[in-house]
């Protein structure tokens, strides 16, 4: 078992709140990881933190053993930490080809001056790319939309192009912001199963969702929060049964908290 993200006392605060108030947990390397917890509990405190969109009070993040604790955002992405934002960021115009054509050339060596020359390495760089890009959308389940402009995807399989784009430059880990928030029902097992495809090709993943049954659909391991701090961590299974969990996400009755846990409110 080797951790390829070590989140070591994590503590940041917002003029008094408490957001997070010493978190440590692990996400093994190949792994779809889920981080859980109800509204408030700090997910998107610990994930801006993470990614170098917020700075840390205290505590270190570790990425393939190199400390990236403070770094900033591009620096961390390049070390191979990307992210996908709750709201969608795709190019309605473009195809989903040079959709994640753009997105493999924010990262590239190639220099405006190779393409210029049309170098040999410049050439390598392009094919290198599209290999990369028609393996991701086949394994998204859209390669029949390679060469349709993103724009008339539904919402879902847009969030779906956008985590391909994250998987351009080959990253050691995503982390996903509620990849189904916003999305209609019917479409959310699409995004499960594009998740757990590019999982078994390799992909790893930590999963910020408010969705549990999604959660604990996917997730090897599950970290659940609440108000700032860590309130257990375990598998799916063990998670979907602590009555500590159950009461966090409400405090009120069973059947309601099950309710809210689905995504219902
Ligand atoms: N920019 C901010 N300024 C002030 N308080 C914030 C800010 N962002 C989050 N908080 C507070 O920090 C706590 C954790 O929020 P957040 O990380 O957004 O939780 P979650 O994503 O789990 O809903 C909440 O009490 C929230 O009100
Ligand atoms: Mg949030």
């Amino acid at each position: 078992m080797s951790a390829i993200l070590r989140l070591s006392g994590l503590r940041k605060a917002y003029a008094g709140v408490r957001a997070l108030d010493g978190v440590s947990f692990e996400v093994e390397a190949g792994s779809i990881t889920g981080l859980i917890g109800p509204n408030g509990s700090g997910k998107s405190t610990a994930i801006d933190c993470i990614s170098g969109f917020q700075k840390l009070d205290a505590g270190t993040v570790t990425l393939a053993g190199t400390d990236i604790t403070g770094r900033p955002a591009h620096h961390i992405a390049r070390t191979g930490l990307m992210r996908t934002f709750q709201t969608v960021r795709v190019y309605e115009r473009l195809s989903l080809a040079d959709n994640l054509a753009i997105a493999a050339q924010q990262f590239d060596p190639a220099t405006w001056v190779d393409e210029f020359l049309r170098t040999r390495r410049y050439r390598q760089a392009v094919e290198a790319s599209e290999r990369r890009a028609r393996e991701l959308v086949e394994l998204i389940g859209l390669e029949r939309y390679y060469n349709a402009e993103a724009g008339i995807l539904s919402y879902g399989q847009k969030k779906l192009v956008a985590l391909a784009a994250a998987l351009m430059p080959h990253p050691k880990i995503v982390v996903l912001d509620e990849p189904v928030a916003g999305v209609n029902p019917s479409r959310i097992r699409e995004i499960e199963v594009a998740l757990q495809q590019l999982n078994e090709a390799g992909e790893t993943f930590l999963i910020v969702e408010h969705n549990v049954e999604f959660i604990t659909t996917l997730c090897h391991r599950v970290i659940v929060l609440e108000q700032g701090r860590k309130l257990t961590e375990g598998t799916a299974a063990e998670i979907h049964t602590d009555p500590r969990v159950l009461e966090a996400y409400l405090g009120m009755t069973p059947e309601m908290a099950e309710a809210e846990m689905r995504g219902a409110a």
